[in-house]
């Protein structure tokens, strides 16, 4: 899809962080865009800023975890914009809170899986029929993460889980759509900006969105703000300061991945490359997972 100008774009999570930062990007395109986001008075804040930029932008409060909703928000854009073109399933939560894979409450794999799993689910099921049925070119781009989507990081179970779904669901719609002979594409993205540096985004207090419907019976969540905080100093400690990365970066990358027609969205990391064949090798050998044992807390080494 080269020709993004009058385009109509919908992105879940679109109030903040990632989201917001691709809602920019997709505006300087000249793009017409429908925020969704569980977040009423940020998504207002934000679609107000994009509007005062003269961007073409509504938002639609949306529980990406329900499938009713994300139909009212396919219904919305189309109401608004008569046609839809690009789709970010983008919305998020970090999920889980801490401990072994064997501790966590039912309700954290819950939430984090209607979330980040069905979320990008429900987007495909409201969203692709009518993409495919308008016959005109047009982008899924869902959002994965490197842990979980390349290798998981061992302390973080839940989140892994569900990002390594959302690479076999995108990757299962990338052919499906292909058997069609669809004009529609898919991607998955995995952010990351193109010079070091973590992200700064609000999914270190993803606590803030969790609905009393997924409630812990013994509360483990870090309070509000404090996951960065306890990170960067541990980091500090260690002689490593944070550096945080441009997330202009990454929504750079998703425009030229729907110019492209890339599938895979990362930028060219031999880190990430080193990880992702390390993991590949461990498969082909019919061994164990040897690379898990670098990232435990502390570190192991392979028994020889
Ligand atoms: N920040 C990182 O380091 C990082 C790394 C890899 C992948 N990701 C992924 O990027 C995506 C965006 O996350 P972010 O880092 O910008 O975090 P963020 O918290 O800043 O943004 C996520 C947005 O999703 C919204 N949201 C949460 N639950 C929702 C729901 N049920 N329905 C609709 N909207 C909901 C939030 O209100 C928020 O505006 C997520 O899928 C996340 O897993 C983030």
């Amino acid at each position: 899809m080269k020709d993004l100008e009058s385009k109509v774009a919908v992105i879940t999570g679109g109030a903040a962080g990632i989201g917001r930062e691709i809602a920019l990007r997709f505006g300087q395109e000249g793009m017409k865009l429908v925020l969704a986001d569980v977040e009423a008075t940020v998504l207002e804040a934000t679609v107000k800023e994009l509007n005062e930029r003269s961007i073409d932008a509504i938002g639609v409060v949306t529980d990406v975890a329900k499938l009713e909703s994300v139909e009212a928000l396919r219904d919305a854009t189309l109401d608004a914009y008569g046609a839809v073109h690009v789709v970010c399933n983008n919305a998020g939560v970090g999920g889980g809170g801490g401990g072994h894979a064997w501790e966590h409450e039912m309700n954290d794999w819950r939430w984090a899986f209607d979330v980040n799993v069905l979320g990008v689910v429900h987007g495909i099921n409201a969203f692709v029929p009518v993409l495919v049925a308008q016959d005109v070119e047009a982008h899924v781009i869902n959002t994965s993460s490197h842990n979980g989507g390349f290798f998981p990081l061992p302390s973080t179970a839940i989140y892994a889980a569900t990002k390594a779904s959302v690479v076999t669901i995108t990757e299962v719609l990338w052919a499906q759509l292909r058997e069609i002979d669809s004009k529609v594409g898919a991607s998955v993205l995995f952010p990351s900006g193109r010079s070091p540096g973590i992200l700064n985004t609000g999914i270190w207090n993803s606590g803030r969105n969790r609905p009393a419907e997924y409630a812990q019976q013994n509360p483990r969540e870090e309070p509000a703000g404090s996951a960065l905080e306890k990170y960067k100093k541990a980091m500090e400690a260690a002689g490593r300061p944070v550096v945080f990365a441009d997330l202009s970066e990454i929504a750079d990358q998703v425009v030229e991945g729907i110019r492209a027609d890339q599938f895979w969205i990362h930028p060219p990391s031999d880190l990430h490359d080193a990880s992702i064949l390390e993991r590949a090798e461990s498969m082909v050998a019919r061994g164990t997972p040897d690379y898990m044992l670098a990232r435990l807390d502390p570190p192991r080494t392979p028994k020889q």
